[in-house]
């Protein structure tokens, strides 16, 4: 069986005045009407042959992790003492499950418009981890996005893999455009399967200190019902890295499975807006709905509930929550988390 491990750290700033710290991106319905955290619950059902989860998150998280379980009651919670990037936090979640057991590591502020092609590629991938293979989702790359990891398709292994020749994480522009260039990059789509064996095996090879510090936070940590504590002045003192680095960037072991499931990391609000549905003027309404526009091209209105009313505007994006209105070009999206509403609140 796969063991979803469903990672819930970082604050989404990108995606302010709605996704805020006390409220961020996973625990919003960005696309439809379940959230984010719950549409990744959602792709790993037990009726797919899929393990009870295994959730990794902050304590500032918990409440809202835990409301949103719905009637997932066999997930058990990893409650992080500290934040330690994605190198820890798998590192926990295989520290606290069989050697032999495969992980699918799952970021749970993704969009997935095609969760059938997700479960397929699941299965491919876990075979391929069960065969020793440190699996990477490869996303078709269709842009020079610097935001993101690049595999390059080696050797096809089995019937729907490849060896990943080379992993870069975030490469500067000229690098992504070369890439690019050469057609033969995916992106990283930030889901990985491992067995947990092989993947504490590669951590201690490559960071050393990570996985022994781990080990030794899990060992001295303590269970709460479905929830587990790893000690938290060891774990304090983990260094920070991103599994990308420490162990994908540096492994042999690499793989990777196609996976053309319609993905977006909702990474600002033009992708936010690329994900919904749009009319045929690619104008799009969502929140309360209660938008007029008028002469709109490619308007994207959110609102949690006073009436927008555009008249026309090209590439715009107006988003109101509570108190605050934020407007945008569509260029500006980058921008919005540089927003003194959005640092300071
Ligand atoms: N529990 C926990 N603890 N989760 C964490 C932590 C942490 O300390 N840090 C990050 N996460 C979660 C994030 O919430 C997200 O769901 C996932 O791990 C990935 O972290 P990001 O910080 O969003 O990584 P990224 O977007 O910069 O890059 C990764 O994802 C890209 C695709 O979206 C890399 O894997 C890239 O190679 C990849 O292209
Ligand atoms: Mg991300």
């Amino acid at each position: 069986t796969i063991v979803p491990v469903i990672l819930c750290g970082g604050s989404g700033t990108r995606l302010w005045p709605r996704s805020r710290a006390a409220r961020p991106k996973p625990f919003l319905p960005l696309v439809g009407e379940r959230t984010l955290f719950e549409a990744t619950l959602d792709r790993c059902p037990a009726s797919k042959g899929f393990a009870p989860p295994v959730v990794v998150t902050g304590r500032q998280h918990l409440e809202h992790v835990e409301a949103q379980l719905g009637g997932r009651t066999d997930a058990r919670i990893i409650v992080e003492p500290a934040a330690k990037n994605t190198a820890a936090a798998i590192a926990l979640a295989a520290c606290r499950l069989p050697e032999d057991a495969i992980m699918l590591v799952c970021p749970s502020d993704h969009h997935i418009g095609r969760p059938e092609v997700f479960a397929e590629a699941a299965r491919a991938a876990a075979q391929l981890a069960g065969e020793g293979w440190l699996v990477s989702f490869g996303i078709e790359a269709t842009a020079p996005e610097t935001g993101f990891g690049y595999l390059k398709r080696g050797e096809p292994i089995g019937a729907t893999g490849f060896r990943t020749a080379q992993f870069v994480e975030k490469p500067d522009l000229e690098r992504a455009k070369a890439f690019l260039a050469e057609g033969v990059y995916a992106w990283n789509g930030g889901i990985f399967a491992f067995r947990v064996r092989d993947f504490m095996a590669e951590l201690a090879a490559h960071r050393p200190r990570i996985a022994a510090a781990v080990r030794e936070a899990v060992a001295g940590g303590r269970e709460d019902g479905a929830r587990f504590h790893p000690d938290p002045q060891v774990f304090a003192t983990v260094e920070s890295d991103s599994v990308d680095y420490a162990v994908m960037e540096n492994t042999r072991r690499a793989a990777m499975v196609p996976a053309d499931m319609d993905w977006s990391d909702i990474g600002n609000w033009q992708a936010l807006h690329d994900a919904l549905e749009r009319d045929a003027e690619g104008n799009a309404v969502r929140g309360s709905g209660r938008a007029e526009l008028v002469d709109c091209r490619n308007v994207f209105v959110d609102s949690d509930g006073p009436r927008v009313s555009v008249i026309g505007l090209e590439n715009v994006i107006v988003v109101v929550d509570g108190d605050d209105v934020m407007i945008t070009s569509a260029a500006g999206v980058q921008k919005v988390g540089k927003l003194s509403g959005a640092v300071n609140q």
